[in-house]
């Protein structure tokens, strides 16, 4: 009787093993955490929105440089008129978003409970549009990108403090993202985590790999190899190109949860976007 009754208590514990062993976001994030702090351990947790630049010195030189003129302040102005132009009905964006759309970049992306999705900042902005019978713009580069940078700019200094409701479809969403984090794809066969977790610091190519700490801290980015600014969604679909990887579309359920997953590994950290890389 007795050892009938253990033996039902280990299957109940193997079947309970897999969810009780799951490890919680908060959990993911002290790992996280640790880990480049362990790995880098000369760069200060505050210097990880630095990218690259937080773990190189002789690029961090170059880089200084370049922000002395930052090549991203005409996407500012621009995205700042955008978001001030009225749409044809007379109203703005302002009338979107919570304090008028300014300072509010470290709440995005946000998982909204009642429609049960990842709510993005450029999906949001380009939601405001069609709320207001404008047309949807363009969503890796362009005018929504300048908005996007714009309303980060007014953002610089906020602590990223992204939340995972308690609904089973917000875990979910942080779950799916960080599968695509760790999971292997393309021709090559590496995961995002290959080059900016357990390969970061090293060198692919000419390129230093940077630590995903922080990564989203920035976005939207001006790169001079685009010549441009582009949204978080232009650079994933390029990281997923990279290993010959076929990539998502643009603010696709995959990649709102991969921004999801991504932004909250970086909470406690600054926004500092845009930013300006090579
Ligand atoms: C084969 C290696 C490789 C893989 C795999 C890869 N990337 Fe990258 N990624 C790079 C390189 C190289 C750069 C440019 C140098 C840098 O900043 O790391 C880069 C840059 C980035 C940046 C910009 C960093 C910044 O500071 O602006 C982000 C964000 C990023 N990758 C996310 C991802 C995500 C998410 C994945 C998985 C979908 C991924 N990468 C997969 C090589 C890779």
């Amino acid at each position: 009787m007795v050892k009938k009754t253990l033996a039902t208590l280990g299957i109940a514990l193997l079947i309970a093993l897999p969810s009780s062993g799951m490890a919680t976001p908060q959990q993911d994030l002290e790992d996280f955490r640790d880990y480049y702090q362990k790995r880098f351990p000369g760069t200060p947790f505050d210097d990880f929105i630095n990218g690259v630049y937080s773990i190189d010195k002789a690029s961090r030189d170059q880089w200084e440089e370049i922000e002395e003129f930052p090549p991203y302040e005409l996407n500012i102005s621009k995205g700042e008129a955008e978001f001030n132009k009225p749409f044809a009905n007379g109203k703005t964006y302002a009338s979107c978003f919570e304090n008028g759309g300014i300072g509010i970049r470290q709440n995005y992306p946000y998982f909204d409970t009642e429609r049960g999705e990842v709510i993005t900042l450029e999906l949001a902005i380009n939601e405001c549009r069609e709320a207001n019978g404008e047309k949807k713009l363009k969503w890796k580069r362009g005018p929504l990108a300048n908005i996007s940078a714009y309303m980060a700019y007014t953002s610089r200094g906020k602590v990223f403090d992204i939340k995972i409701p308690d609904d089973p479809r917000a875990i979910a969403a942080y779950e799916r993202g960080k599968k695509h984090f760790y999971q292997k794809r393309g021709q090559l066969n590496m995961a995002c985590a290959d080059c900016h977790k357990f390969y970061a610091g090293n060198k692919v190519r000419a390129d230093l790999l940077s630590p995903a700490l922080g990564h989203l801290t920035h976005f939207p980015v001006y790169r001079s190899k685009w010549g441009g600014i582009g949204t978080t969604h232009r650079r994933y679909g390029g990281c997923n190109k990279q290993v010959r990887a076929k990539p998502y579309k643009a603010q696709s359920a995959e990649y709102r949860a991969l921004e999801y997953f991504h932004t909250y590994m970086s909470n406690g950290l600054v926004v500092n976007g845009p930013g300006a890389r090579k």
